[in-house]
């Protein structure tokens, strides 16, 4: 082969990967749930109302969502109340940040302390469309195999195809961080305050466009999407931020700014 027709190949090679990887991106193996059954879920948007994240309310004026879903406090606009992205409901809550709290450690190379706190300049209505979650205690674990439940608007088909402008959710066990730092995994690049979780086989998992959505364990936000290798690909779980290890910093952050009326 001469050089031209080889250095196409790579190229197309390289265009093919990134096509499959994008496509590969969403809520994969799920289904929609009853719509406005999970509440506590918002999307974030652009403010010409093009969603990038999700996130999830913790009460009437904080939404918790992954640090990488930082697009700036002007360009940011927060939907509470949605289930289709597409369709006007009557039941969507529209409510723009005051300011966002990335956490301070957030490293971009390791995906390490993904975890962003915005702060919205009114309060959402909490009614049968929107409510909040609780949070787990700091330190609180859940054990290998409990299920939990992971939401978005994703895409939902590893083949690409429609991009799903309703909610999807699935449920996914935990996987241990043992299991998930083994050589045959994610060989030792998560940390202690990460969460695994999947199925060994894959064919269920959150992707692109899930990022700072709720993972919900026993009734608690235990994880915030946050990375993964593909989707739902056998071997490699959902990786999430582990929420209940920043739950004091959760705390205080909020706390420090309860009653502060500066408006940036
Ligand atoms: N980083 C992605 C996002 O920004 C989420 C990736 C989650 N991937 C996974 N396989 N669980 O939307």
């Amino acid at each position: 082969m001469d050089l031209p027709s080889l250095l196409l190949c790579i190229l197309v090679e390289l265009l093919a990967v990134n096509c499959l990887d994008m496509a590969e991106e969403r809520i994969v193996g799920g289904y929609a749930p009853v719509p406005h059954s999970i509440k506590y879920i918002v999307s974030l948007q652009t403010t010409d109302r093009q969603h990038i994240c999700g996130g999830t309310l913790i009460n009437k004026y904080w939404v918790i969502t992954a640090a990488h879903c930082n697009i700036g406090v002007d360009k940011m606009m927060v939907v509470a109340g949605d289930y289709s992205l597409s369709i006007y409901e009557g039941t969507e809550q529209e409510i723009l940040p005051q300011f966002l709290v990335p956490h301070p450690e957030h490293d971009a190379l390791n995906n390490n302390n993904d975890i962003m706190l915005v702060k919205l300049r009114a309060p959402v209505y909490l009614n049968s469309y929107v409510s909040i979650a609780l949070l787990p205690k700091q330190g609180a674990s859940v054990a290998e195999g409990r299920m939990c439940r992971v939401s978005g608007w994703g895409y939902t088909s590893s083949s690409g195809g429609q991009i799903p402008s309703t909610l999807r959710t699935v449920k996914i066990p935990v996987v241990s961080t043992e299991k998930c730092n083994s050589t045959e995994s994610f060989s030792g690049t998560i940390t202690e305050t990460m969460l695994c979780a999947g199925f060994s086989n894959g064919g269920k998992d959150a992707c692109m466009g899930d990022s700072g959505g709720p993972l919900v364990c026993e009734g608690r936000l235990y994880g915030v999407v946050s990375w993964g290798r593909g989707c739902a690909e056998a071997g490699f779980p959902g990786v999430y931020t582990a929420v209940s290890k920043y739950r004091r910093w959760i705390d205080e952050t909020i706390s420090s700014y309860y009653g502060r009326c500066d408006n940036n």
